[in-house]
């Protein structure tokens, strides 16, 4: 008894051995039948023929079955398309079929080979070749009738295939298709009606904020009507997606796109195809989109070419938070540049708005909207817009009292507004105590060691540099071509004296003919005729830097100058100290933004490229006293008073400053 029950134990293993090979056998080989892959079960949606018809499929694990056939079709050999390389939710299977006739008469079954995409949950495209039959003696093989077995042919493309929507829609995100609000024009193809461009007609892609749903499944298309155009319309649309897919059309990989009108229930109606390519780089920053009219994917030509012609503008959500509650600081308005940390805006600001455009790329570009709410003492509670995007973000600003053309700024973490604090009458107070929070500034608990960002006057008005008189000067580059070069600029007065230059020295200054100035150059003829002058002096200076502003932060100077002619940067930011007497070292950054740990002495580090080390030079006849401000008080009038000599280290007190000046006054006469 024991050992039967042992041997029929050894049994069972071997059963499930013999029937696991089995049934592998039929799936990979697929001599007797196959089974329909998961990916492609569902009742679907499909318009076919040349009159159009409306075909509903129904797929499942073992049949195949159109509504316009009595027969059904039945997986024969099917063939996995995907290699391991590529991960998708589906994959492309070519399938041979057999027709099961409703009577079952199997004698001259038909075969058919189907060959699927598979393109989103929700989209499939299929070819079904001729029916072929078993010929006496020749078997049916998926290699030999399937022409997508062959490489030459391949799989289908969109043009020669069928589009199947999926009759009740799994749930995709609207991300890859529309995101963000956008103003569209639209013009019909048939009609000749023309383009109607309304600034009603809207796409909404928005999350809803009641939805039960965390992602927007769905988006909203309002039509808007153009009197003169007899195709246009008012109606609104409310889409459900289907799925963005890539396809290669002509040579091209487009974006295509399903979706279904929620609403309608004429199934001709109610789903469509579009196309967009990705990265279009259109100088206005519009997207071309085209549409079909019925449910295929065939007519889409290009974006240029469709059914309906659609160019979507991004544009800010509507809404109230952006009416002002509250006004700036008044001298702060106007247009300013302000260099990120990768990408550079202009700032447009006035007594209630500031607007932010930051180019993303050569093409592309971001527009934020801020709209003053509240106020006290130096912070300013924003509401933030983004053109394009759905949110409304409070934002807080913390706004520096302007000094030269500088403005020294930051934000804080933005914070949205819930539906629940909606409903408190002083929502606004409470935001501000939560979004203005001198914690909100600091992004990261540990880094308090945060730096202002920093709005630069455009075009600035000069101010007196803090550093003046005349130096000879020695450069620190990491590379050659950030060194400051020698070159003829522009055109000089005079004819540039034929002289014999002996001496040649690189030459900073910034001197009393223009204290707003600083001149560069890098080899500059010192070479002194008999009376002691300059014979160079005829010459225009290499680099001609302009001072907009300094000030001193965490014990550092920094100093921002303009030069319309540095290729790299109109804008720059130095961090500059003054080490003895006759010693000041500069250190150069490579746009108007300096790394939060650049000092005056690196060119080594990311964001820096070049310092100067410059040494005191004043000769007899240049008038060029030196001057040093370290930008303690940026804010305190320009000062005039030039240092002569280290007496004056100490802060000059106002009648040692006013006999300094008559002794100036003396020396000279
Ligand atoms: C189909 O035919 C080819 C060549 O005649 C053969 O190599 C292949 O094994 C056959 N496939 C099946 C599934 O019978
Ligand atoms: C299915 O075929 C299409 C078109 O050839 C291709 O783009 C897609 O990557 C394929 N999918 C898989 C999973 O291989
Ligand atoms: C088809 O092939 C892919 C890649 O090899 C694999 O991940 C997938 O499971 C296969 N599908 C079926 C139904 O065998
Ligand atoms: C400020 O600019 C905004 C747009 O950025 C504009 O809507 C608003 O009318 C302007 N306000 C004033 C006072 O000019
Ligand atoms: C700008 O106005 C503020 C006060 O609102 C003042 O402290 C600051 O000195 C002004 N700056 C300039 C350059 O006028
Ligand atoms: C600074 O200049 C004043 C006036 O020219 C002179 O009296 C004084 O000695 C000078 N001090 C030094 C340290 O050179």
């Amino acid at each position: 008894m024991a050992s039967s029950r042992r041997g029929f134990h050894f049994l069972i293993p071997l059963l499930v051995l013999i029937l696991t090979l089995h049934l592998s056998e039929s799936q990979n080989q697929g001599s007797v039948g196959c089974k329909i892959p998961p990916e492609f079960h569902g009742d679907w949606y499909s318009r076919e023929g040349d009159a159009g018809a409306n075909i509903y499929t129904l797929i499942n694990e073992d049949k195949w079955d159109r509504s316009d056939e009595d027969s059904y079709l039945t997986c024969y050999q099917r063939h996995n398309h995907s290699s391991y390389g590529i991960r998708q939710d589906g994959n492309n299977f070519t399938m041979l079929m057999r027709e099961v006739s409703s009577s079952g008469d199997q004698t001259a079954a038909c075969f058919f080979c189907i060959d699927v995409l598979w393109r989103t949950p929700n989209i499939l495209q299929y070819r079904r070749q001729d029916c072929v039959r078993a010929n006496s003696g020749v078997s049916i093989n998926i290699t030999q009738s399937c022409k997508a077995m062959n490489p030459i042919y391949g799989l289908p493309t969109t043009d020669d295939s069928v589009t199947l929507f999926r009759r009740t829609p799994k749930i995709v995100n609207c991300i890859t298709t529309f995101e963000g609000v956008y103003q569209f024009s639209y013009e019909v193809d048939e009609g000749g009606g023309g383009i109607c461009n309304n600034p009603n007609s809207q796409i909404k892609a928005c999350q809803d904020p009641g939805s039960p749903y965390v992602d927007n499944q769905v988006f909203r298309m309002t039509y808007q009507k153009c009197e003169t155009v007899s195709t246009s319309k008012n109606e609104q649309i409310r889409y459900q997606c289907m799925g963005t897919w890539f396809a290669v059309r002509s040579g091209i990989g487009y974006t295509y796109a399903a979706v279904a009108d929620t609403v309608e229930k004429d199934d001709r109606e109610k789903y469509k195809c579009l196309m967009t390519l990705k990265n279009q780089k259109d100088a206005k920053n519009q997207i071309r989109w085209v549409m079909s009219r019925f449910p295929d994917c065939t007519s889409l030509n290009s974006i240029y070419n469709g059914p309906l012609k659609l160019v979507l503008t991004r544009i800010p959500p509507p809404t109230d938070f952006m009416i002002p509650k509250c006004n700036l600081p008044r001298n702060i308005s106007g247009e300013w540049f302000t260099q990120g940390q990768e990408y550079k805006s202009n700032v447009r600001v006035n007594e209630t708005h500031i607007n932010f455009n930051t180019a993303i790329n050569e093409f592309e570009f971001q527009d934020a909207h801020y709209s003053c709410q509240q106020t006290l003492g130096t912070r300013y509670l924003m509401t933030k817009v983004v053109v394009g995007k759905c949110e409304v973000d409070f934002v807080c600003f913390d706004i520096m009292p302007r000094h030269h053309s500088i403005v020294r700024y930051r934000v804080g973490k933005p914070n949205r507004l819930t539906q629940e604090e909606m409903e408190n009458p002083d929502y606004l107070t409470k935001k501000f105590r939560e979004a203005c929070s001198w914690m909100s500034f600091t992004f990261n608990r540990d880094d308090t060691d945060w730096k202002y960002e920093v709005l630069i006057l455009n075009p600035p008005s000069p101010i007196p540099c803090p550093i003046g008189g005349r130096y000879n000067f020695n450069q620190l580059a990491t590379r050659e071509n950030e060194k400051y070069q020698t070159r003829i600029r522009g055109v000089t007065d005079k004819p540039r004296v034929q002289v014999d230059c002996r001496i040649i020295v690189s030459e900073i200054k910034s001197c009393t003919n223009d204290l707003s100035k600083i001149f560069l150059d890098a080899e500059y003829c010192e070479t002194v005729d008999y009376r002691g002058r300059p014979i160079g002096e005829y010459d225009v200076s290499d680099h001609e830097l302009t001072c907009v502003g300094f000030w001193m932060e965490d014990y550092k100077s920094y100093l921002i100058t303009w030069d319309e002619e540095d290729a790299i940067s109109d804008f720059r930011c130095w961090v500059y100290e003054r080490l003895s007497w006759t010693d000041v070292v500069m250190s150069r950054a490579q746009n108007a933004r300096c790394n939060r740990a650049q000092t005056a002495k690196d060119y080594q580090i990311p964001g820096t490229g070049l310092v100067l080390e410059m040494l005191e030079a004043e000769r007899l006849f240049d008038d060029c006293p030196q001057r040093f401000d370290s930008g303690i008080n940026p804010y305190t009038l320009p000062n005039t008073i030039w240092v002569l000599n280290s007496s004056a280290l100490t802060k000059p007190s106002f009648i040692v400053m006013i006999i300094l000046m008559c002794l100036a006054v003396f020396r000279r006469h």
